[in-house]
């Protein structure tokens, strides 16, 4: 495990504000409908915790667990639920919220699956996205920042489970992503 990082896409600072003004377009989007926030654990832990402080309109908050089978950093798109909303959401204004859009597999199927229980609305927040890995369209509402096709981890983002932790987001080190 490596802990220096030689390229920082984004500071706490910069995620901070983004993060502020993903929700000031929450709070005007979602006015008077009491949203409901699904945080999908456990990479959108942080950028949940600070969307939600950062939304002032009276909103919900529940939790999803997903595995996607494949390796270290590549999903499969074959997703097995973890752990499921307590909440239903039949007539109820979703909003997903996700720490990245690799493939568009996971939440291809997490859309769908959500979708089937009637929910008045279904939208993503996600707070990275990489469009050069896409293969499905995922059409994402709230989008945090574009990455180039890197792996990077901090803010919840993980590699086997570390770096999760970190204020800051940045690129896995080649020689550490190419060690498993
Ligand atoms: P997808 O199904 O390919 O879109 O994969 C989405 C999931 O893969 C995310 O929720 C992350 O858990 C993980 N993932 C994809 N890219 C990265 C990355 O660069 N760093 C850390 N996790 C990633
Ligand atoms: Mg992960």
């Amino acid at each position: 495990m490596i802990t220096y990082f030689n390229e920082v896409l984004f500071r706490e600072e910069e995620i901070q504000a983004r993060v502020t003004e993903i929700a000031r377009q929450v709070n005007a989007d979602y006015e008077g409908m009491q949203p409901l926030l699904v945080c999908i654990l456990k990479g959108a832990v942080f950028f949940m915790a600070d969307l939600a402080r950062q939304i002032e309109i009276p909103c919900e908050m529940d939790f999803m667990a997903v595995s996607s089978y494949g390796s270290a950093s590549d999903s499969s798109g074959v997703v097995r639920i973890l752990k499921d909303l307590d909440a239903d959401i039949t007539g109820r204004n979703v909003i997903i919220v996700e720490d990245i859009i690799d493939s568009g597999l996971t939440l291809s199927y997490l859309r769908k699956n959500l979708s089937a229980r009637n929910p008045a609305s279904v939208e993503v927040a996600a707070l990275l996205t990489k469009p050069g890995r896409r293969q499905v369209d995922i059409n994402c509402k709230y989008i945090g920042f574009e990455v180039a096709d890197r792996f990077v981890v901090g803010y919840g983002l993980d590699f086997n489970e570390n770096y999760r932790n970190l204020r800051f987001i940045a690129v896995l080190p080649e020689e550490e992503l190419n060690q498993t």
